[in-house]
């Protein structure tokens, strides 16, 4: 007798499951929105830990050709949209209802749910408010000066290690992570020139690929009911233990006023936390803690992904690597080499050379949000309130219409404007990337000097830039193999 109840339970939930599975399963269709079919368990997202996220939606644009795409992520549908016209639409006109991104943290991980690159409405708006002061023209003259003195420990250490390969992102990791923490957290330390410090610690710890960490970062993208469910944190929890450390000491070391205009993301930070304690405002310690993660999560390895890709492809590119060389000697004849910031404001090539590795290689490679209400997306369409959209932004920058022969490294193109809405590797809207001048500082400073000083030359049997491996296990576009140059001094 139990027996049987037990198998009529079964057969009633197995038929629950298929009923909701067929339901599921023509979701798209029934809406005519083009779709490859979904896979029973993940969906659309069979390719995770196999192939990069970044690969699968340029595939699912070059594929289908088409407006949209409808996917789901595991039984979720979702939309990707590949139009400039959609993607302005979405990350602008109508941002209002496109204000968060569907990647979500944890409730019971405040390192994750509260800092800026996933906090939620309204919680967002206030936060972004204020870090933002830590952005502006007059406090990046500060980074200008720490990324200068970094870059010529860049060329230090590029001396030191001789003409030997060297491996590209290990050491930028170590200068982007030096640039940050000297910037932004008036840390002293010489990561560029010795590998290691203490905020260093943090981000290796960060960059080792474990399967829990793979799994925490695909439910934080793609599956959120999960990482609540299974209470994932957005960091390891020793690197947050450690990051609170160094602020707590960074904190009792120093004062700040409160109604003095703040000049480090580390004052912006100690004047939140001071103003929640005079006034009870909302912003607690761990809110305060989240927002330097965010800050040094967001920036230093999509910087020295890019940076690798930068000289990686100068490297693979001799004549592109020889114009940018010339017009940085004519602007550093005209400056001097002590004034960095002179000489990259006036190589206007260097800006060419930074967009262009930026559009093949773009280390957020596509754009999440999540619709507030439901959204007409044009006469055809309208998706219900909730559904998550992926702007396909690395789909549009390899676009044969929009970029010619896109998987050619052509700086030149950049002379003139991209068409709008088809170029996007920092995001636009209001949810741009708030770090976007910084990191062209920290870019640039590092690329000029480099310049100025080596020649870069591919090593024998590298593969060349289009061919490179990129990593499979991580969510970001960022190499999947050892990227390595050889440096020959100028002098
Ligand atoms: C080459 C370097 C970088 C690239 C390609 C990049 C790209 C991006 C992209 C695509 C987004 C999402 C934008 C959107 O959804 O519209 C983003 C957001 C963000 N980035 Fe960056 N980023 C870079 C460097 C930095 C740096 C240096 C920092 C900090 C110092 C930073 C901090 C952030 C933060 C906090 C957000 C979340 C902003 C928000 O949601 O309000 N990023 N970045």
């Amino acid at each position: 007798m139990l027996f049987f109840l037990l198998l009529t339970i079964i057969i009633c939930v197995l038929v629950m499951f298929y009923i909701k599975w067929v339901k599921v399963r023509s979701y798209w269709a029934e809406r005519g929105v083009p779709f490859d079919p979904p896979n029973p368990f993940l969906g659309s997202l069979t390719f995770l830990m196999r192939k990069n996220p970044s690969l699968w939606m340029r595939d699912i644009y070059e594929r289908h050709r088409s407006r949209y795409v409808g996917v789901w992520l595991f039984w979720r549908p979702a939309l990707v949209v590949n139009t400039p016209e959609l993607a302005r639409n979405i990350l602008v006109r109508d941002s209002g209802n496109f204000r968060n991104k569907f990647m979500t943290a944890s409730t019971s991980d405040p390192i994750g749910s509260l800092n800026l690159l996933l906090t939620k409405d309204p919680a967002w708006t206030g936060i972004r408010k204020r870090v933002s002061l830590a952005f502006t023209s007059s406090k990046l003259k500060s980074v200008q000066a720490v990324a200068a003195a970094k870059s010529l420990d860049l060329v230090t250490r590029i001396h030191e290690e001789g003409v030997a390969e060297i491996s590209l992102r290990t050491m930028f990791s170590d200068y982007t992570t030096d640039v940050f923490s000297a910037a932004s957290l008036e840390l002293d330390s010489n990561t560029t020139l010795t590998g290691e410090g203490a905020v260093r610690d943090i981000t290796k710890e960060i960059m080792e690929f474990s399967l829990p960490r793979g799994l925490a970062w695909c439910a934080i993208f793609f599956w959120p009911d999960m990482a609540e469910l299974f209470r994932v944190n957005f960091l390891p929890k020793k690197s947050t233990d450690f990051l609170r450390r160094i602020l707590r000491a960074k904190f009792k070391a120093k004062s700040v006023e409160l109604n003095k205009d703040p000049k480090t993301v580390l004052e912006i930070l100690m004047q939140m936390m001071r103003k929640s304690q005079d006034q009870e405002k909302a912003y607690s310690e761990d809110c305060i803690m989240a927002q330097a993660a965010a800050l040094l999560v967001g920036g230093y390895e999509t910087t020295s992904s890019a940076l690798t890709y930068i000289t990686y492809l100068l490297a693979h590119s001799p004549r592109q690597q020889e114009k940018l060389y010339q017009e940085l000697l004519v602007a550093e004849e005209k400056h001097g080499h002590h004034n960095m910031e002179g000489v990259i404001a006036d190589c206007q090539y260097i800006d060419c050379v930074i967009k262009e590795a930026l559009r093949m290689f773009p280390p957020m490679a596509w754009l999440d949000r999540v619709a507030l209400h439901d959204y007409k997306v044009d006469d055809s369409l309208t998706i219900e309130a909730g559904t998550p959209v992926y702007v396909n932004g690395v789909g549009m920058q390899v676009d044969p219409e929009f970029y010619p022969d896109p998987y050619t490294f052509d700086p030149e193109r950049f002379t003139a404007e991209s068409i709008p809405y088809t170029y996007m590797p920092f995001g636009d809207g209001p949810r741009i990337c708030i770090g976007k001048r910084y990191a062209m500082i920290t870019l640039k400073n590092a690329i000029a000097a480099i310049i100025l000083n080596f020649e870069v030359l591919p090593c024998p049997n590298s593969p060349k830039p289009a061919e490179a491996e990129i990593q499979k296990k991580g969510l970001f576009l960022m190499p999947g193999e050892d990227l390595k140059v050889k440096f020959i001094s100028r002098k």
